[in-house]
């Protein structure tokens, strides 16, 4: 059976959630838009999977969480899309792509015929059997990046409660995680390839804090090295983790965060792919022109800090909303939208710590505020000018001062005069 919407979009995570707000907001008709993915849930906040979600009290649980409530919008439960005249295919692969046709086959075995299509797949966890390590079915190993991952990390959790957990990985996913795993109990210790955690964004003087802070916690870090093999029981069960440096390490339950990669597999050899992403131009749309891309699985042109114009991906939840929303405009108002203008923004919370980044990490890095105490950050200057700001444990009014400082790129004449104004620069602009 064949069915026709003006608009699919395939994927039905953040981007798709704030793509479906955005139709609606502007007018979209009943019936003309469809929702496919393979989630058996409606479109939801997914940065609450590694905190609210995993709190062993009053827990965040859908439809607590549904897409827009990060942004303080309105809570889009399943019945909103019924009564905007939304189609969710739930729990529904798209199992393959025609572009040229303008096609998707979906796993009921239905085609859906599409005039618009956007692409909102988003990214899947690396596997370690991806680095010829096995053992990631075991029943008390975890990763984390859907609503299942999320429950079983859960009850693997609870089920170790006073016992040992590993962390693999010293990411974003390693550190929310470590840190959620010590709030139920656990002894953990972490285990990561680099010198320092959140090797792609910390400077180590920050990293520093961040470690000493866990460390205070019970946290124990294996730094410099990886997993080479597992040790399992008689039931299958992980029972311990060895390491390329000799060592092993028993442990009651795993969690593996070793990075991301966007999903493209539809696409292959049907657009143009670039940065391991489907590439658009400024309005996310691809190399069909009937097909945008937006969120973690988007490839989009940025000028760099060098005033280059080049290509990069985000795999952070504002770019997947502000995406949508932005691929959305284009669609329906072509005329009226105009290029994407975006400030890069990641954050991070664990523990009582909260941290904000806005920019890029590019040029000499000027530290500022009180590294043994509260609140404290940097700056990144490139040719004179700033270009990314980091603040741990602010006020609104500082995070959007060092958002307005990195927007505005600010000549910065002297660097130690940065590093002794520190957080008094960006409220001063
Ligand atoms: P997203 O992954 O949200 O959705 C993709 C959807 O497509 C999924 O529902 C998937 O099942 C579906 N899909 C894929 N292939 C399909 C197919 N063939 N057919 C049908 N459906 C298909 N960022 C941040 O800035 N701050 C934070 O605190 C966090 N925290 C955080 C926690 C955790 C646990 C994760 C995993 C990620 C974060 N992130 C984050 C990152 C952020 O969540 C991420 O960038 C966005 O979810 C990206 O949104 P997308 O819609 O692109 O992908
Ligand atoms: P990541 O890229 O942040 O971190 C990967 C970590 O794994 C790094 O420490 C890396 O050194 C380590 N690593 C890589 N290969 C390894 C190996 N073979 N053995 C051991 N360690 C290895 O990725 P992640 O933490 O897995 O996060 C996955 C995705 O989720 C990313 O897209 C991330 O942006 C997103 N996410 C974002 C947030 C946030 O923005 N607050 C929170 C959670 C997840």
């Amino acid at each position: 059976m064949a069915r026709a919407f003006l608009y699919a979009i395939v994927g039905g995570g953040v981007a798709a959630g704030y793509a479906a707000d955005e139709f609606v907001k502007r007018g979209v008709s009943r019936g003309d838009l469809c929702i496919i993915s393979e989630e058996p849930v409606a479109p939801y906040e997914r940065p609450a999977l590694s905190k609210g979600y995993l709190n062993p009290e009053a827990p965040a649980r859908l439809p607590s969480f549904h897409c827009c409530v990060g942004t303080n919008g309105e809570r889009l439960a399943p019945e909103w899309y019924k009564e905007h005249g939304i189609e969710l295919f739930l729990g529904t692969r798209v199992i393959s792509a025609d572009v040229t046709r303008k096609t998707l086959l979906i796993a009921t075995g239905e085609t859906i015929i599409y005039k618009y299509l956007i692409v909102a797949t988003g990214a899947r966890a690396l596997k370690l059997e991806e680095f010829g390590i096995n053992g990631s079915d075991a029943a008390n190993v975890c990763y984390l990046r859907d609503l299942a991952d999320a429950e079983k990390l859960v009850k693997v959790m609870q089920s170790c409660t006073g016992k040992t957990a590993v962390v693999i990985g010293g990411g974003y996913i390693g550190m929310e995680c470590a840190a959620s795993l010590v709030i139920n109990n656990l002894n953990v210790t972490m285990v990561f390839p680099d010198s320092h955690c959140m090797s792609r964004l910390f400077t180590p003087k920050i990293a520093r804090y961040y470690e000493e802070f866990y460390q205070s916690k019970g946290v124990k870090f294996i730094k410099g090295t990886a997993l080479t093999s597992f040790d399992f029981n008689s039931d299958g069960k992980v029972t311990a983790v060895n390491l390329k440096n000799g060592s092993k390490v028993p442990t009651d339950m795993v969690v593996i965060g070793i990075g991301a990669r966007p999903n493209t597999a539809l696409f292959e050899g049907q657009l143009t792919m670039e940065k391991g992403g489907i590439k658009v131009n400024s309005i996310f749309q691809s190399s069909n022109t009937s097909l945008f891309a937006i969120g973690d699985v988007a490839a989009f042109p940025v000028v760099t800090v060098a005033g280059e114009t080049t290509t990069t991906r985000l795999e952070h939840v504002d770019f997947a909303r502000k995406s949508a929303r932005h691929a959305v405009a284009a669609i329906m108002n072509p005329e009226k939208t105009n290029e994407f203008d975006y400030l890069p923004f990641f954050y991070s919370r664990v523990f009582t710590l909260s941290w904000q980044f806005y920019g890029v990490n590019e040029g000499e890095v000027v530290h500022f505020g009180d590294f043994s105490g509260k609140t404290l950050g940097a700056y990144w200057v490139y040719k004179g000018r700033l270009v990314g700001s980091f603040l741990e444990g602010g006020t609104k009014e500082q995070y959007e001062a060092i958002a307005h400082a990195t927007r505005v790129k600010p000549m910065v004449e002297d660097l130690g005069e940065l590093e002794k104004q520190g957080l008094g620069f960006a409220l001063s602009l």
